[in-house]
C-alpha cells in the first residue's frame, strides 16, 4: 500500500508512459544528435528520475556523459538515486563528495536544491540544460536568465512544457468553467499555463535560438476499458490537483466541485475517461 506521502512519486512514476509516447522524438533526436562528445548535461526539477532513466531505457545515454540532476525535493532526489541503483548505477568511487552514481563511463549526480539559484550561483558549467514538465512552473524571466548563464554556447532542452489545454471527455457541462478556473490558479503564482508557446518567444528573447519545436500532448485513454500500466493513477492525480487547486475558488460551488470530481473519478475506475493536455517541446541553443 502506498503511503500518501508517496503519493506524488508515485504520479511520477506513473507519468512515465504518458511522457514516453508524448515526446516529440524529432525534438528529442537533434538534442542527442546536438550534444558533443563527453557532454555535461545539467537537469532541473528531475524528480524521481525518470528522463535519465527513459534516455537509458532508449539507448541514447552517451558515452561519457556527466549528469547532474537538480530537484527541491530531497524525497525525490533519494527516490531517484534508489531506482538508478536498481539499474546497476552503484556509488562513484572517484566523487569525493560521495554524492554520484556511476555505470561504465556514465556518471550521475543528484542535489537537492532550488534548481533556478543553483544554475545562477554554480561555478562550473554544462553543455546541455534539461527541464522536463517543469518549466511551466518557473518564471520564465527569472529562470532562463539563470540556466543559459549554466550553459554557454550550449542547449536548452524544455520538453512536455504545459501549454494551456485541458480536456476531458466524454464532456460534462462542469468542464469548461472548471478547466479555465484551474488554469488560471496556474497564474496565479510564479508559473505559467501558457508556458509552452512563451518559451518560443522568450528563449529569443534571452539570447536562445530556437532549433526544434514540436507538440507533445499527453493522451492518456483506455484499451478495452483497461488503462496502459499505471495511468489510472496518473489520472486519479490529476483529478486530485484539480480538486486541490480549486478548493477555494469562489466561483464554484463546493458540491458541484465534489461531484465534477467524483464522477471523473468514477469514469477512471469505470475504464472510460478520457484526458488530453497540450505540452510543447522546445529546443534550443544558447547564442554567445
Ligand atoms: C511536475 S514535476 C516533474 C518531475 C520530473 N521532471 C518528471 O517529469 O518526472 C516538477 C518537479 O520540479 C521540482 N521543482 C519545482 N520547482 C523547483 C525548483 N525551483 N528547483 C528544483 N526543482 C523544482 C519538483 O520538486 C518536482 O519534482
Amino acid at each position: 500500500m502506498t503511503e500518501p506521502d508517496d503519493a506524488f512519486r508515485r504520479y511520477l512514476a506513473a507519468k512515465r508512459t504518458v511522457d514516453d509516447r508524448a515526446l516529440d522524438r524529432r525534438v528529442l533526436d537533434r538534442f542527442v544528435a546536438e550534444l558533443p562528445d563527453d557532454p555535461a548535461v545539467l537537469e532541473v526539477g528531475a524528480g524521481i528520475g525518470t528522463m535519465v532513466e527513459r534516455l537509458d531505457d532508449w539507448g541514447l545515454l552517451p558515452g561519457g556523459l556527466r549528469y547532474t540532476a537538480v530537484d527541491l525535493d530531497e524525497r525525490n532526489v533519494d527516490a531517484a538515486r534508489d531506482r538508478l541503483r536498481q539499474r546497476g548505477f552503484r556509488e562513484d568511487e572517484e566523487d569525493e563528495e560521495g554524492d554520484a552514481l556511476a555505470r561504465e563511463d556514465i556518471v550521475v549526480e543528484f542535489v537537492a536544491d532550488d534548481a533556478v539559484a543553483f544554475a545562477r550561483d554554480a561555478d562550473r558549467r554544462w553543455d546541455a540544460v534539461v527541464g522536463h514538465a517543469v518549466l511551466d512552473l518557473f518564471d520564465l524571466d527569472d529562470a532562463l536568465p539563470a540556466l543559459r548563464s549554466a550553459v554557454p554556447g550550449g542547449l536548452c532542452y524544455f520538453s512536455v512544457v504545459f501549454d494551456g489545454e485541458t480536456g476531458f471527455e466524454p464532456p460534462l457541462a462542469l468542464d469548461d468553467h472548471v478547466l479555465a478556473r484551474y488554469h488560471e490558479h496556474l497564474d496565479d503564482g510564479q508559473g505559467s499555463s501558457r508556458a509552452g508557446r512563451r518559451l518560443l518567444t522568450r528563449l529569443p528573447d534571452h539570447g536562445v535560438r530556437v532549433l526544434a519545436a514540436g507538440g507533445s500532448d499527453w493522451v492518456v485513454h483506455p484499451r478495452d476499458g483497461e488503462y496502459p500500466a499505471d495511468e489510472a493513477y496518473f489520472l486519479r492525480y490529476l483529478l486530485r490537483t484539480i480538486g486541490g487547486a480549486l478548493a477555494d475558488e469562489p466561483t464554484l460551488d463546493d458540491a458541484a466541485l465534489e461531484d465534477w470530481v467524483e464522477t471523473r473519478n468514477r469514469q477512471v475506475a469505470a475504464g472510460e475517461l478520457v484526458a488530453v493536455v497540450h505540452n510543447l517541446d522546445v529546443l534550443g541553443r544558447v547564442e554567445n
